[in-house]
């Protein structure tokens, strides 16, 4: 590693979908870590569509980003140099850097030791990462998911949307998937094996084309795009239905004013549905626990996932871009390094 590192810093604030002039790219020396802290090389940054919310100035459960500092990322890395005691040279971690090629972590926080290599390494960043996680608590913490249960699931073939559809479906729930296109439709159908899904793109009525599929209605929804998605199946939620808002990727590129609103407010009383956000770093202790537990599907095959890698920190931008623009699917990775034992490494 040379004695600097570079990075991808907010150059103005976003309005609508990313521009490659939103963003520049730094050279910055490489940091000393002082006492507690660890020096970590990034071989993996994540490209996550929740990032868009801190890139304009507007409400977020996190301030928004000040204009030159790095662009928020979750990463997968190898300590360089470590004065922390937990931590080792050579360790690889999964941590919350950015769109970096390096950084310093002051040890605490969402910083974990991989340990179990019987899996890609990059499914630490991915499906056993903040996505998996994001699917696993927010059907169990908030969803309560049980078995014979319908379960509808919005951007079913993004990575938190795919893992949401199967957990539910190994939980024993009847699972409907919404997603864009015949291409991800068909993955949902093929290799995950959800029997009923949905083309949002394809339906000219969003909520008839679910209730087709849902004629007893449907017990949780698990939503990842925004209000226009839960206005159309809150007229569907049963008896003591939940609503768990994970995410808002149809809304993150609107003005306030553009957002779709939400007025079938009715079911939260006729039907006592509960509609809650998620945070999955509020579950942050219980993250081994359900690490072990995804692994485990992984490795018996009951746990799929795609990626789509970009190589390089300068590819971020336009990355991110197709994000919100959905032509690929799956786990969107920024590779920055070779794995270990890659023969480039
Ligand atoms: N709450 C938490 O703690 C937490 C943590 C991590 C992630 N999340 C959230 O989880 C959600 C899913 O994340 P992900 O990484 O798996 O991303 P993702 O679902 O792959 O997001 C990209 C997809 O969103 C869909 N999309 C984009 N614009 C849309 C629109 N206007 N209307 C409907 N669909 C649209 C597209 O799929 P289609 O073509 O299929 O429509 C696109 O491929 C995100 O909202 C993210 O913020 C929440």
């Amino acid at each position: 590693m040379t004695q600097s590192f570079r990075r991808i810093a907010l150059a103005r604030y976003l309005r609508g979908l990313p521009e490659p002039e939103d963003f520049s790219i730094v050279t910055d020396p490489l940091p000393q870590p002082a006492d507690g802290e660890l020096l970590i090389h990034n071989i993996y940054a994540s490209i996550d569509p929740g990032t868009r919310a801190r890139l304009s100035q507007g409400p977020s459960y996190l301030p928004p980003l000040k204009l030159g500092e790095t662009v928020g990322a979750f990463n997968l890395g190898q300590v360089l140099e470590s004065r922390n005691p937990r931590f080792q040279p050579g360790d690889l971690v999964t941590w919350t850097c950015g769109w970096a090629e390096a950084g310093i972590s002051n040890g605490r926080g969402y910083l974990a030791r991989i340990t179990d290599r019987s899996v890609p390494l990059a499914a630490w960043i991915g499906v056993l990462g903040i996505p998996g996680l994001t699917a696993y608590f927010g059907l169990s913490r908030l969803g309560q998911i049980a078995a014979g249960e319908t379960v509808v699931v919005t951007s079913a073939a993004g990575m938190v949307g795919a893992t949401a559809a199967q957990i539910a479906k190994l939980r024993g729930c009847r699972v409907v998937a919404v997603a864009g296109g015949p291409v991800k439709c068909a993955w949902l159908r093929e290799e995950l094996g959800i029997e009923q899904v949905v083309d949002h793109k394809a339906a000219a009525d969003l909520g008839a084309a679910i209730a087709a599929c849902c004629p007893d209605g449907v017990d949780v929804l698990f939503d990842n795009v925004g209000n226009a998605s839960v206005d159309a199946i809150l007229p569907l939620m049963r008896m003591n239905g939940r609503i768990v808002v994970s995410g808002q990727v149809g809304d993150y590129n609107l003005a306030g004013d553009q957002v779709h609103g939400i007025r079938n407010t009715r079911p939260f009383i006729t039907h006592r549905v509960r509609m809650q956000g998620l945070v999955v770093f509020d579950d942050l202790r219980e993250f081994p626990a359900a690490q072990a537990e995804l692994a485990g599907w992984l490795k018996a095959g009951k746990l799929k996932y795609r990626e789509v890698r970009y190589q390089g920190l300068e590819q971020a931008p336009s990355a991110f871009r197709d994000v919100f623009e959905g032509r690929d699917f799956g786990r969107h990775l920024l590779q920055l390094a070779p794995e270990p034992g890659d023969a480039a490494a």
